[in-house]
């Protein structure tokens, strides 16, 4: 099938694009950012597009005629979304109606949307189930949110068939190594964490007074490669059969920040020096998936999400650049 995927010159756009590629799907990417990954995934059609130009997007929709779309494109920094929320609700909410209307007016109907579980802010109830409260905990949450609500009417009222996937936090490299998370500037534990040990530098570690174990911010770890193949299968899913619904995407299993850094001088064998420091605005206490829906919905399952192998491929990624 035709894929254009939004962000695919991204961390999780471009292995996404690459697995597209090697699994005989045809794709456009829609980016804002040329890069070398693009220039990795060649074999895909370029357009360097800020997906908040309407018009444009509805005349590269019309041309290339997608089955489907993927959705990466935005912003993804939830500290950064509560000092700069108006840059958040305008990429993130407006570039996505900017994307759904465009579709709309081309006549495409099939939409897979990159949540988050920054939906569902502090909850009481962990591993989290879909139907949930949602009360995102910062702008960045509350921005995926409006997204996830507005598909929903589109469902009901235009027949946009989509599903969400609400990413837990995401690690690890491509399969093959060549494609890994290098975002500017970095704000995700794993690579900061994996960087500082190999220059010997501070790892801040932000907030140990946290109502969870061991005091620091719990997280549910999927590897890269596990998220994109969901996509996959989310993507003939819903092919096969037109819906609106919402997958969380993660493992059901938390680890504490202490225990991301104990695995981290494990895996890289160095020291790390770590440096309390007070909580981040915006962090939730604990986010860990029940993700018995996308189990049983399409028959996914993680693979590679042990977090000592998510941290080995981000590791061997990091070597390499
Ligand atoms: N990385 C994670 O842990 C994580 C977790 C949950 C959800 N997500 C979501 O997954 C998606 C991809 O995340 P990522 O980690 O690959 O981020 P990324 O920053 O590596 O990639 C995002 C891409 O979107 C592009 N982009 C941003 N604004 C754009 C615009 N206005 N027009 C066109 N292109 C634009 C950027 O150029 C970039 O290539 C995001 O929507 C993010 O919110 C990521």
């Amino acid at each position: 099938m035709k894929v254009l995927v939004t962000g695919g010159a991204g961390y999780i756009g471009s292995i996404m694009v690459q697995m597209l590629l090697n699994n005989d799907h045809e794709v456009v990417i829609v980016d804002r950012t040329k890069n070398s990954t693009v220039e990795a995934n060649k074999r895909a059609k370029f357009y360097q597009q800020d997906i908040l130009d309407m018009a444009k997007l509805e005349e590269i929709l019309k041309t290339e005629q997608p089955n489907a779309v993927i959705h990466f494109a935005g912003l993804i920094s939830m500290e950064e979304s509560t000092r700069k929320p108006e840059l958040y609700f305008k990429v993130n909410t407006f570039g996505s109606l900017s994307l759904i209307t465009a579709m709309l007016n081309a006549g495409i109907n099939n939409l897979i949307f990159s949540s988050s579980a920054g939906v569902y802010g502090n909850t009481d109830v962990v591993p989290i189930v879909e139907s949930g409260v949602k009360k995102p905990t910062n702008p960045y949450g509350e921005s995926k949110l409006l997204v996830e609500q507005m598909l929903l009417w589109f469902w009901r009222t235009k027949n946009l068939s989509s599903l969400s996937l609400r990413y837990y936090n995401l690690a690890g490299a491509s399969s093959d190594g060549s494609l890994g998370e290098t975002h500017e500037p970095e704000t995700h534990i794993i690579p900061l964490a994996l960087q500082a040990a190999q220059e010997g530098a501070e790892f801040k570690l932000f907030g140990d007074d946290y109502p969870t174990t061991d005091g620091t911010c719990v997280r549910d770890y999927i590897h890269v490669v596990d998220l994109c193949q969901a996509h996959l299968m989310a993507l003939s899913s819903l092919i096969n059969d037109p819906r609106h619904d919402a997958y969380n995407v993660g493992t059901g299993r938390g680890w504490s920040n202490r225990q991301v850094v104990d695995t981290v001088k494990k895996i890289t064998q160095k020291e790390l020096l770590v440096k309390i420091e007070v909580r981040r605005p915006g962090d939730a206490a604990e986010l860990v998936a029940d993700s018995t829906k996308i189990k049983q919905a399409l028959g996914w399952k993680p693979q590679h999400s042990d977090l000592a192998e998510i941290v080995q491929s981000a590791w061997e990624y990091a070597g390499k650049q």
